[in-house]
């Protein structure tokens, strides 16, 4: 329009200025002025405050990239939202706002998740798939749970209708077949029976498999004395930047508490001061009387990469190989995994291993740093379950909501500043009073 060419040609000029306004018309449909806060309200949803805005994206961990890709696609706003496990580097405050954002968004949002309460808020419809063919409920994750129940049991009642009726029909044919050997006119009724039975048998249900096979998980052990862990004026830095500030806490025999905090909040430091695994800068942990100690460690570091399965449980527990194959195969492994080096199998199985050493170990106090990470949603479901059954106490560091108000009745959280509180709820409890206290 500058160009004084353009200026001189009225149509030039019209074509520039119909160019111009379709132009205006597509930055402003893709959010034109409003964009630069879109990307603010997106970055900051996932963690990212203006001190970020500099940062090469070069220099960001793993995670954070991930996260830096995820802001990106979901600034560009297309019709249809494709995500695949977008919440695995969320922290809460983060998941939170994802659920709100996929909530509210206007296009089509098409998600794949672990997350239960992701899956229960943020969800209208979910599709399963499973051995190859893809089921779907027309309503979010609690829907799902119940009315895949109900369908597996309405499938069995009618997949039971119709074999009762094939056998009935069986019968009666092989009665005409013996009839037809004196009289032919029973030859056609015989002919016409075993039709009826192959067009039952084309259409049935296939038998519906009510129980599939689930990881097997048994904590028990012995009880431990009444004070299991005094912690006072632990505290922690690391280069001048700190972690949790100096806190005083205790647990009894039996208490389930969950530690919370943001990524990098230092909450696996944490679990590993407590642990004498790394050393405190000021304070003393003591853990009580006949305590044993199990540790579930979130990088899997605790796994002897080079044994296999068979060896590693061996060496915990002595077995001999049926027995040990036989509880193996309890945690669904496989012939051949059982024999293949930790290394290389995947993070379910490495997740799978770690709990079967807590099993093996007798450990009447668990240390758990984000033990469903790796876990499908059925083993998550059985290792809850073992949790709830199990007398002895737990700590859990989670980022899984429903997992942590399935389990704990506690929230340890290291909150921004490094200040470490206590909130005597579960973890909903916790979400709701979390900005009640000035930091
Ligand atoms: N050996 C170390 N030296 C310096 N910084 C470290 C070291 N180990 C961890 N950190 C830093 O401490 C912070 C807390 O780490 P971590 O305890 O793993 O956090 P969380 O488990 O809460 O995500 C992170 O910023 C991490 O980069
Ligand atoms: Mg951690």
């Amino acid at each position: 329009m500058a160009d004084p060419a353009v200026a001189a040609d009225p149509d030039e000029l019209t074509r520039v200025l119909q160019e111009y306004g379709r132009a205006q018309e597509r930055f402003e449909a893709l959010g034109g002025y409003t964009n630069e806060h879109k990307v603010e309200a997106v970055l900051h949803g996932l963690g990212f405050g203006p001190a970020w805005y500099d940062v090469e994206v070069g220099s960001l961990s793993g995670g954070e990239k991930k996260l830096v890709n995820l802001a990106r696609i979901l600034i560009r706003m297309p019709d249809l939202l494709l995500l695949d496990e977008p919440d695995n580097h969320l922290d809460l405050e983060a998941k939170a706002w994802l659920e709100q954002y996929i909530q509210s968004y206007p296009g089509t949002v098409l998600i794949i998740s672990h997350d239960r309460q992701l899956l229960d808020r943020a969800v209208k419809k979910i599709f399963e798939l499973e051995d190859g063919r893809i089921s779907s409920y027309a309503g979010n994750y609690s829907y799902y749970f119940e009315e895949r129940q109900r369908r597996l049991q309405k499938q069995y009642e009618l997949y039971t209708l119709q074999q009762d009726e094939i056998k009935r029909l069986e019968g009666v044919w092989r009665q005409y077949q013996g009839w037809a050997k004196v009289n032919d006119k029973f030859a056609t009724k015989a002919e016409d029976t075993l039709k009826r039975i192959e067009r039952i048998k084309k259409d049935a249900v296939n038998k519906p498999i009510l129980m599939r096979d689930k990881i097997k998980v048994n904590l028990d052990a012995d009880r431990s004395g009444k004070k299991v862990l005094e912690i006072s004026g632990l505290s922690k830095a690391y280069d001048g930047r700190v972690l949790f500030r100096p806190f005083d806490f205790t647990m009894l025999y039996g208490e389930r508490v969950g530690i919370v905090g943001a990524n990098g909040s230092g909450k696996t430091t944490l679990l590993k001061t407590m642990l004498d695994i790394l050393p405190a800068d000021s304070g003393t942990v003591k853990i009580g009387a006949s305590v044993v100690a199990g540790y579930y460690a979130q990088e899997q570091e605790t796994l002897p990469f080079d044994s296999t399965p068979l060896d590693f449980i061996r060496r915990i527990k002595p077995m001999n190989e049926p027995q040990t194959i036989s509880f193996l195969s309890g945690l669904l492994f496989s012939y051949d995994d059982i024999r293949t080096p930790i290394h290389r199998l995947s993070g379910g199985e490495k997740s799978r291993l770690q709990i079967a050493r807590l099993m093996l170990t007798d450990a009447n106090f668990l240390l758990l740093d984000e033990p469903t990470n790796n876990l499908d949603i059925a083993s998550v479901e059985v290792l809850e379950a073992a949790l709830q059954e199990f007398e002895g106490t737990v700590l859990t560091v989670s980022h899984d909501r429903y997992f942590l108000d399935k389990i704990v009745t506690k929230i340890l959280a290291i909150e921004e500043d490094g200040t470490v509180r206590m909130y005597p709820g579960n973890f909903s409890y916790y979400y709701e009073k979390r900005h009640a206290y000035p930091t």
